[in-house]
């Protein structure tokens, strides 16, 4: 940190908030509240003599509370700049009848009450998100006594406790009595692995080994003090973890396994007594300690969304930054020009934040060092005769690539348009084309696979299914049309192939590079060429490749299906499923329950169907988008028949899931 003040050719700008970022790959525009600090950052030497002055005293946050600091304070020892700052919320103000202490005791006369946040922007070319993790508060884990008994404290009040520069300078007390502990217990995984719906379903990486490094410390300052560690299991993956956990075994700690199900406290001698299963000795024990570490683990920033909303990020259902590939791209963003660094993608420990934030400075560097930017050509360009300037592409672009003003057309930026499609299929007008999947493109393979296949034909492809009973002997069935987004939905089904899986080969591929890109018109166009089944699919509902462009997948089926209803069409003709590149067995199991309800599809059907859709207008908005608020709801899963009842929160980002069958193809009903 000393490195990075002093370096000529970084600006640090310390205590100041994002406000808003613009712009895109190579042109950002961000404006930065520099927060007053009321003490002059270049003048102050952190002398201290201000403090003793000050007769404001809060809990320290630094030391976890467990000490205290006045309302003039240095944040952290090892802040840069190494100034003061005063906390204006706390302090009691300049006016000599209340205070104005603290301007008297400095000589230098860098304090001042004048100073206001001043509002910094410029340009860059990348941006680096680095903004860390919070830890998880276990209050809620009753069980364990936290806040209740005192000596119950996390993993992080305990780094304090025996930190040198600590509240007791490294001297490790017993919060209650300040005596030295003989009996430490140690407690895994609170509020990580976690499936009662307290604490987290994640591992948080991090307190396995957090844990041992603190049980050897222990062990090399105490020799004789008792350990006890009570996991559901040890994760030493890393190089030179195992051995540090095996060093800390034999070194006498002694590991449980089973967590603790009860801890009371004896009023007298404040000591803890544990109840816990022991599940490798299968048998009830109870533990008698001095103290309770609980091994807390890491929770995104409750500020996230704010972060996400300036830089159009993504985050994982764990609410953790998502990395544009896991694979390939784990350190860039899903918009171009930005970065991941560290606990805001994920927990991890120094070593791989230092990798990462490595890694993410030299992605960063690349680009800003390459003198043009090379974009994929596959993006989004308008048609300023036929666009109508409605407006409606711009919201729905993840990546904010659509400027939009009144009554002009709307403008793509091609180095931010990563060529979802999402825009295109939103315009009623035609105004958008997408380069190499173009309209023209889709139809023309609709048209292909329906024609060619055509139920009508005597012949079709060979390797499409027999006919059944409900059509005219010798005729084939026109096969199920199927929008695969690129990413996932046909890389799974290109595993189940690759991997042999069986499935019925009635289903016919449409690529898309994502489910977004699925105008509505494709799927009733479809229909109306005598599709007896559509599926449409894509990556998982928290995995869409262009930050969350499945959600207007949703949106679409969700109107396709009203649509459909509307004209006399069984809306289950349209199904909708999240398939990953991995799920080749998922894809063979979509397959093969397309291929039942493909089944039950009858000639005479279909032939309705392409008269009723023959004049009637492709749906674009269902009831749903009307909602503004929570809604009793039926949920009726398109796949299967299951219903079951629930509030519907238009606002809340939630997979539908058939609890039963667990299809996508999940219908709200209103009313
Ligand atoms: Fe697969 Fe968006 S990229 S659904």
């Amino acid at each position: 940190m000393m490195d990075v003040g002093r370096h000529p050719r970084i600006e640090l700008l310390a205590y100041s908030e994002i406000e808003d970022i613009s712009g895109y790959v190579g042109n950002f525009k961000a404006r930065v509240r520099k927060k007053a600090r009321y003490v002059d950052e270049k003048e102050c030497t952190a002398c201290g003599d201000c403090v003793p002055v000050c007769p404001i005293v809060k809990p320290d946050e630094f030391q976890t509370g467990l000490s205290t600091r006045r309302a003039i304070y240095i944040p952290f020892p090892q802040a840069v700049p190494s100034s003061y700052i005063i906390n204006m919320q706390e302090c009691l103000g300049d006016n000599p009848i209340a205070c104005g202490k603290c301007m008297e005791a400095c000589d230098k006369k860098c304090i001042s009450f004048d100073m206001r946040d001043e509002i910094i922007e410029f340009e860059v070319g990348a941006v680096i998100v680095a903004t860390g993790m919070e830890a998880y508060d276990p209050t809620e884990m009753d069980e364990y006594g936290y806040t209740r008994y005192e000596n119950v404290i996390t993993s992080l009040e305990f780094e304090r406790l025996i930190s040198a520069g600590g509240p007791t300078e490294g001297h490790l007390v017993r919060p209650t009595d300040r005596r030295t502990p003989q009996r430490i217990g140690f407690v895994q995984c609170v509020g990580s692995r976690s499936q009662d719906g307290r604490g987290n379903p994640y591992c948080s990486n991090i307190c396995c080994m957090n844990t041992v490094k603190d049980s050897l410390l222990l062990k090399d300052h105490y020799p004789d003090i008792d350990l006890t560690v009570f996991y559901m299991d040890m994760r030493a993956f890393g190089k030179g973890f195992e051995d540090l956990y095996m060093r800390s075994r034999a070194a006498g700690v002694k590991y449980i396994r089973g967590l603790p199900g009860e801890v009371m406290e004896d009023p007298e001698t404040r000591n803890l007594r544990v109840v816990v299963e022991n599940t490798t000795a299968r048998r009830l024990e109870e533990h008698e300690l001095d103290m309770l570490i609980l091994s807390i683990g890491a929770v995104p920033r409750h500020d996230s969304d704010v972060v996400k909303q300036l830089l159009t990020l993504s985050r994982t259902p764990d609410g953790f930054f998502m990395e544009s590939h896991p694979k390939l791209k784990p350190v860039d963003a899903p918009t171009k020009g930005v970065f991941l660094a560290g606990c805001a993608e994920s927990p991890k420990d120094i070593k791989d934040s230092v990798t990462q934030a490595s890694a993410a400075a030299s992605r960063a560097e690349i680009l800003l060092s390459a003198p043009t930017i090379k974009v994929e050509a596959i993006t989004a360009v308008v048609d300023e005769a036929l666009c109508k300037a409605c407006g409606l592409c711009a919201p729905v672009c993840p990546y904010g690539a659509i400027i939009w003003e009144k009554k002009q057309p709307a403008q793509v930026i091609s180095a931010a348009c990563a060529g979802c499609g999402t825009c295109a299929a939103e315009c009623q007008y035609q105004a958008i084309a997408m380069r190499h999947f173009s309209d023209q493109a889709i139809y023309a393979q609709i048209d292909a696979m329906l024609e060619v296949g055509s139920w009508k034909l005597e012949v079709g492809c060979s390797n499409l299914r027999p006919p059944t009973s409900n059509l005219q002997p010798g005729a084939a069935r026109p096969p199920i049309v199927v929008f695969a987004c690129n990413w996932c939905s046909y890389a799974g089904a290109d595993t189940a192939g690759v991997g042999r899986m069986e499935y019925p080969p009635n289903a016919r591929l449409i690529r898309t590079m994502c489910s977004g890109r699925v105008d509505p018109d494709f799927v009733w166009y479809s229909f109306r060429k005598g599709a007896p089944l559509v599926l449409v699919s894509g990556c998982h509902y928290a995995d869409c490749h262009y930050i969350n462009a499945n959600r207007q997948t949703v949106r679409r089926v969700d109107a396709l299906w009203e649509g459909l209803e509307k004209q006399g069409v069984r809306p289950e003709r349209l199904q909708l499923d999240w398939v990953s590149a991995a799920e080749g067995q998922k894809w063979a199991k979509v397959m093969q329950e397309l291929d039942e309800l493909w089944a039950g599809v009858t000639a005479e059907e279909i032939e309705q169907t392409r008269q009723a859709l023959q004049e009637a207008k492709t749906p674009i908005r269902s009831a749903l988008d009307r909602l503004k608020q929570p809604t009793a709801a039926t949920m009726l899963c398109m796949r299967c028949g299951n219903k079951w009842a629930v509030t519907f929160d238009p606002a809340a980002d939630e997979e539908r899931l058939c609890p039963r069958c667990r299809s996508n193809s999940v219908r709200v009903l209103i009313g």
